[in-house]
């Protein structure tokens, strides 16, 4: 055996793959693939550990609230900040970029009327999560004052033809 054998048997022992083939479940910590449609396990999603997946090519935030999945777009109707890596309490998730505060259950904007972002219905079968369809629209709009006072410019998707 030479040393390119013994270092992949190495990596195979570490990742716990020896004897398996790639991909799948096993029972030594391998995890089984997502079904045809699905874009996350129901685990995965916690009240601080939200999912960001892609949905109809659109990025959609799913958040675990009072035990439940909820979803809106990923991005902030602001400038486009990824809601999913924001935090979520009471309901209410703060972007990441510059923390305007939207309704996850509404999609309503708190700190600013009429940016709203659109709503996603979610279902969980059979421990996997799927997006079944968009309920809600986003406002088109884009830009606006920054809550630190700084004006950035607006801008609006539906004109750009986005
Ligand atoms: S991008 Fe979300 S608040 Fe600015």
């Amino acid at each position: 055996m030479g040393f390119r054998d013994l270092l992949k048997r190495s990596v195979k022992k570490a990742l716990g793959r020896e004897g398996k083939a790639n991909g799948g479940s096993s029972s030594s910590g391998g995890r089984a693939s997502l079904p045809p449609g699905a874009v996350a396990w129901d685990k995965d999603i916690t009240p601080t550990r939200h999912g960001q997946v892609v949905a109809d090519g659109v990025g959609v935030a799913i958040f675990r609230i009072d035990g439940g999945l909820l979803a809106i777009d990923n991005a902030c109707t602001h400038e486009d900040g990824p809601l999913a890596e924001g935090e979520c309490k009471d309901g209410v998730v703060t972007c990441p970029y510059h923390d305007w505060r939207f309704d996850v259950k509404t999609g309503q904007c708190l700190s600013h009327a009429n940016r709203q972002v659109g709503c996603w219905d979610v279902e969980v079968r059979e421990g996997a999560v799927y997006v079944t369809g968009q309920r809600t629209k986003a406002s088109p709009e884009r830009g606006g004052a920054h809550d630190d006072g700084m004006a950035v410019l607006t801008r609006n998707l539906d004109e750009e033809g986005t």
